[in-house]
C-alpha cells in the first residue's frame, strides 16, 4: 500500500522542486498566457502550472522506449482513446528517433515511483509521461487523453507538471450480472470506462438466487439449469415463459474479459456468494441445500429480495465449493476471491435436524457461529491456494482471519471495526454507494430504488475516518460503488446508473481531500460529459437536467426551472425548437400563455449538458400529475418500476411503495365540478420480503380485481370515488380508467389515491392522475 504518506510527501516535493524544474525551461515571455485549469477526473494530486503551452495536432507523434510492452500498451491506449474521441490518432513509434524535430509525446520509465504513480510534464516542446510501473504509464496516458480533450476542443495544453498517485489502491465498481445478465461485450465496455477513470477493481457478482452466470466445467448444471429463470418483470395477464431469461459467461469468454481488463490495469474480483444467495446453485444441485423433504424442488428465483435458502454444511457441499473455487482461481488471477456472506438468514439452518446435528458435531452453538465456521473453512482453502478471502461485512465475526478483507456495506461501521481489529477493508456503504438508487426525482430516471443518491451525495462522502489511528487507517483499502441490477434490465440502464456517479467514486478513491472540491468537480465534469458523448456512453444527465415546477393559472402558467446542481445556464425556447446556446437564459419564474410548448436545457458556455425538457402547457396536461410528481403516502420500499419488461424506454417508470401503493394529490379545489381520470398498471408482486408481507394491506377489495379508491383529507376516510380495476386487469399494461366525478365540497383538499386489492399479486401502481373539470 502506498496511500496517505506517499501523497503528503509527493505534494511537498512538488512544491519545492517546481522552481528548479521551471528554471530549466527556456520559455519565452510571449508564450505566457493565463491557462484554464486542467480538467482531469480524478483530480491529480499535485499540479504545478508552467508557462506556455503544447499544441497537439495530426503531426504529433508518440515515442516509446524499444522493447517496453507496458509503454507500448499505454501509448496505444492513449492513441486509441484519441481516435475514439474523434481527434487525430497519433502514430506510436518505438525506439530512438533521430532527426525528429516535430513536437512529440514521450512515454518513458522513471525509477522510484509507486506502482500506480506517474509524472506528466508538459512544455511547449513536448510532453513526457513517466512512471516506474506499467499501471503508472497507463494512468499517465489516461490523464494525457483528458488534457487533450478539454471542453471546447482546444488542442493547446498549458505547460504544467503533474505528479500523481492514488490515495487508495482499491477504486472499485461492482457489477451484478446475476439479477440481470449483461453481454460479455458490455462487461468489456464497462471495464474500459472504468479504466478511463483510473478505477482498478471490477467486483463481478456472478452468482445469486436469480442466476448462476459462470461456466464451471465440473458442474454443468450450474449453468444449464442455474443460469435460466422465468423473467421477473412481465405483464401479469400473461403466463411468463419458464426458463426463458438468462445467460452465462463461458470460461473462454471470461479469459478474454480478464485479459482485456488486465490490459487496462483493472483487476477482476469474482464473487461466488455463499452460504446465502445460493438458490440458483441449489436449483441446479438440490443436494447442496438444506434437506426439506416436504418442499417442492427449488427453481432459480424470479423474485427480488432476501431469500431463505442456504447451502448446507455437509462435507460434500464444501467439496463442491472447493471444486468451484478451483476453477474460479484458474480463471481469475486476482489475489482475493469474494465469497459473499451477506444476508444469510439462518431459519433453515436453525430448523434443520441435519444442520443441527452437524453443528453439535462441530461443537458450534449458534447459527451465526456456524456461518463463521463456514467462512473459516472457505478462507482456509483460499489461503492454502495463495489467495485471500473477501466478503461482505457479515463475515466480521470473532475468529475471522486477519488475512480476510471486509467489504463494509452496512454504512461504514463494518469498515471501522475491521480496520480497528487489523483487517483490510473496503468502503461500500449503503445507501450512498448503492447505484440502484435513483439520482434525482425527475421522470427521466431509470427504474430502480426511489431513494435519491445524487452525484453530489456520492461526491461529498469522505472516505477518511478521523477516528482511526494511522495504523488502522492503512487497512482502509479504498472505495467501491455497487451496481445491483434487479431493476436494470438493459446495458444502457446500467450505464445510466453508473455514470457519472462512478466518476465521483473514482475521485474519492484517487484524490486526497485537499484535491476534492464539489464545484471544481462539476467544472471538470463538463468536458468529461463531452468525452462520454463522443464515446457514445449513455450517461445520466440528472445533475444538470432541467426540473420544472408548473403552477397553472386561468390563461397562463407560471413555470419555475432549476437543476439539481444549481449550476450552468438554463436556456429555454417557446418556438417549438430545442434551445441552443444563445436561446433566452432563464432568470426568474416565467409567465407562459396556455397553449405554449416550452423547452429548456442546461448549458455551460456553448456545451449543452442536459437533455431537452419539453412540455406543452395546456389544460389537460396541467391537470395531470404522474407518479413522480405525487407524494407517496408512506416510506416503505419505494421503487421505480416499469409495467412490462423493457417498456420504460417508452415512458417513465412508475413510482410506488410496494408496501403500500398509495399517493397524495395535494390542493384540489372541490368547490367546482371535478372529474378524475387515472392511468394504472398491474405489476407482478415478485418480492421475497419474509414476514413483512403480512404488513401489506390486502383483502379490502369489493370486486374480484379490486378498485382504485379516492379519499379526501387522509386515506382512512370513506372513499369518495372508486374506480374498478377489472378492465385494467384484463389488459395487463398501463390502462386509462374511465373518468369519475367527485362530489363537491367547499375549499381545497388533498386527495389520497390507493388501491384496494384482493391479494398481494398483482401489485397495482398509478401512472398518472388527472383532476379535470
Ligand atoms: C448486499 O447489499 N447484500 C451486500
Amino acid at each position: 500500500m502506498q496511500h496517505g504518506p506517499w501523497i503528503v510527501r509527493g505534494l511537498r516535493a512538488a512544491g519545492t522542486t517546481a522552481a528548479l524544474f521551471f528554471a530549466g525551461l527556456s520559455v519565452l515571455a510571449r508564450d505566457i498566457h493565463p491557462a484554464p485549469p486542467a480538467s482531469v477526473i480524478p483530480n491529480p494530486n499535485a499540479v504545478v502550472p508552467g508557462h506556455g503551452s503544447f499544441t497537439f495536432d495530426s503531426a504529433t507523434i508518440v515515442r516509446i522506449p524499444a522493447h517496453d510492452p507496458d509503454a507500448r500498451s499505454a501509448a496505444d491506449y492513449f492513441a486509441d482513446l484519441m481516435g475514439r474521441s474523434k481527434r487525430p490518432t497519433p502514430i506510436v513509434s518505438g525506439g530512438a528517433i533521430t532527426g525528429q524535430a516535430r513536437p512529440a509525446i514521450t512515454f518513458r520509465r522513471r525509477a522510484g515511483l509507486g506502482p500506480e504513480a506517474y509524472w506528466l510534464e508538459v512544455t511547449p516542446q513536448g510532453i513526457i509521461v513517466s512512471a516506474t510501473g506499467g499501471a503508472g504509464l497507463f494512468y499517465g496516458a489516461v490523464t494525457l487523453w483528458q488534457l487533450l480533450t478539454p471542453a471546447g476542443g482546444s488542442v493547446a495544453v498549458p505547460a504544467q507538471i503533474i505528479r500523481d498517485a492514488p490515495a487508495y489502491p482499491w477504486r472499485g465498481l461492482m457489477l451484478d450480472s446475476a439479477r440481470h445478465f449483461q453481454s460479455a461485450a458490455f462487461v468489456r465496455s464497462l471495464i474500459d470506462e472504468m479504466a478511463m477513470h483510473k478505477m482498478n477493481v471490477l467486483h463481478w457478482h456472478l452468482t445469486d438466487d436469480q442466476g448462476w452466470r459462470l461456466e464451471i466445467r465440473k458442474y454443468p448444471r450450474l449453468t444449464a439449469i442455474g443460469a435460466w429463470r422465468t423473467p421477473a418483470t412481465f405483464s401479469p395477464r400473461e403466463q411468463p415463459p419458464a426458463d426463458s431469461y438468462g445467460g452465462f459467461y463461458t470460461q473462454s469468454e471470461v479469459r478474454g474479459i480478464v485479459a482485456y481488463a488486465a490490459n487496462r490495469h483493472v483487476r477482476i474480483v469474482p464473487e461466488i456468494d455463499m452460504p446465502g444467495h445460493a438458490q440458483a446453485a441449489i436449483a441446479a444441485y438440490p443436494e447442496l441445500g438444506v434437506p426439506a423433504p416436504d418442499r417442492a424442488p427449488l427453481a432459480v428465483s424470479a423474485k427480488w429480495g432476501v431469500h431463505s435458502h442456504l447451502f448446507n454444511l455437509e462435507p460434500a457441499t464444501f467439496a463442491f465449493l472447493e471444486d468451484v473455487l478451483d476453477e474460479v482461481m484458474e480463471l481469475f488471477p486476482s489475489n482475493c476471491i469474494h465469497v459473499g456472506g451477506d444476508e444469510a438468514v439462518k431459519n433453515e439452518w436453525q430448523e434443520s435436524a441435519t444442520v443441527q446435528a452437524r453443528a453439535r458435531a462441530l461443537g458450534i452453538k449458534d447459527a451465526d457461529a456456524l456461518q463463521a465456521h463456514f467462512t473459516r473453512e472457505i478462507g482456509r482453502y483460499l489461503t492454502a491456494h495463495g489467495r485471500r478471502l473477501i466478503g461482505w461485512d457479515e463475515i466480521l465475526r470473532p475468529g475471522l482471519s486477519k488475512d480476510a478483507i471486509v467489504m463494509s456495506w452496512h454504512g461504514t461501521a463494518g469498515a471501522h471495526a475491521a480496520a480497528a481489529r487489523g483487517n483490510d477493508t473496503i468502503l461500500s456503504p449503503w445507501p450512498k454507494f448503492y447505484f440502484d438508487n435513483r439520482q434525482s426525482s425527475l421522470a427521466t430516471e431509470a427504474p430502480g430504488r426511489l431513494h435519491i443518491v445524487s452525484l453530489e451525495d456520492v461526491y461529498r462522502f469522505e472516505p477518511r475516518d478521523p477516528t482511526l489511528d494511522q495504523i488502522a487507517a492503512r487497512h482502509v483499502l479504498g472505495v467501491q460503488a455497487n451496481l445491483w441490477t434487479e431493476h436494470m434490465q438493459t446495458d444502457d440502464r446500467v450505464r445510466w446508473m453508473a455514470w457519472p456517479r462512478a466518476a465521483a467514486i473514482a475521485e474519492l478513491g484517487w484524490s486526497v481531500p485537499a484535491r476534492r472540491n464539489w464545484p471544481d468537480f462539476l467544472r471538470r465534469l463538463v468536458p468529461m460529459l463531452g468525452r462520454y458523448s463522443e464515446l457514445d456512453l449513455a450517461y445520466a444527465d440528472s445533475v444538470f437536467a432541467v426540473a420544472a415546477q408548473v403552477s397553472p393559472g386561468s390563461d397562463h402558467a407560471t413555470v419555475t426551472l432549476s437543476n439539481q446542481a444549481s449550476s450552468g445556464e438554463i436556456r429555454y425556447s417557446v418556438d417549438g425548437r430545442d434551445p441552443v446556446s444563445n436561446s433566452a437564459p432563464y432568470a426568474e419564474p416565467l409567465n407562459v400563455p396556455l397553449g405554449t410548448e416550452i423547452r429548456a436545457a442546461t448549458f455551460v458556455q456553448s456545451d449543452r449538458v442536459s437533455q431537452v425538457w419539453a412540455r406543452r402547457l395546456d389544460a389537460p396536461g396541467l391537470a395531470r400529475r404522474d407518479s413522480h410528481d405525487l407524494e407517496l403516502c408512506s416510506n416503505g420500499i419505494g421503487l421505480l418500476l416499469e409495467p412490462v419488461m423493457g417498456s420504460a424506454s417508452l415512458g417513465a417508470p412508475l413510482a410506488v411503495d410496494i408496501m403500500n401503493p398509495c399517493w397524495i394529490y395535494r390542493g384540489v379545489d372541490l368547490d367546482r365540478p371535478r372529474s378524475v381520470t387515472a392511468a394504472v398498471a398491474p405489476l407482478p408482486f415478485n418480492y421475497e420480503i419474509g414476514a413483512d408481507a403480512a404488513k401489506i394491506r390486502v383483502g379490502d377489495a369489493r370486486t374480484a380485481e379490486g378498485e382504485l379508491e379516492i379519499h379526501v383529507d387522509g386515506c382512512d376516510t370513506a372513499a369518495i370515488a372508486t374506480l374498478p380495476l377489472a378492465t385494467a386487469a384484463a389488459h395487463g399494461e398501463v390502462t386509462r380508467l374511465p373518468p369519475v366525478s367527485l362530489p363537491r365540497r367547499p375549499g381545497r383538499h388533498d386527495l389520497c389515491v390507493r388501491f384496494a386489492r384482493p391479494r398481494l399479486d398483482p401489485l397495482w401502481a398509478l401512472d398518472w392522475l388527472e383532476v379535470g373539470e
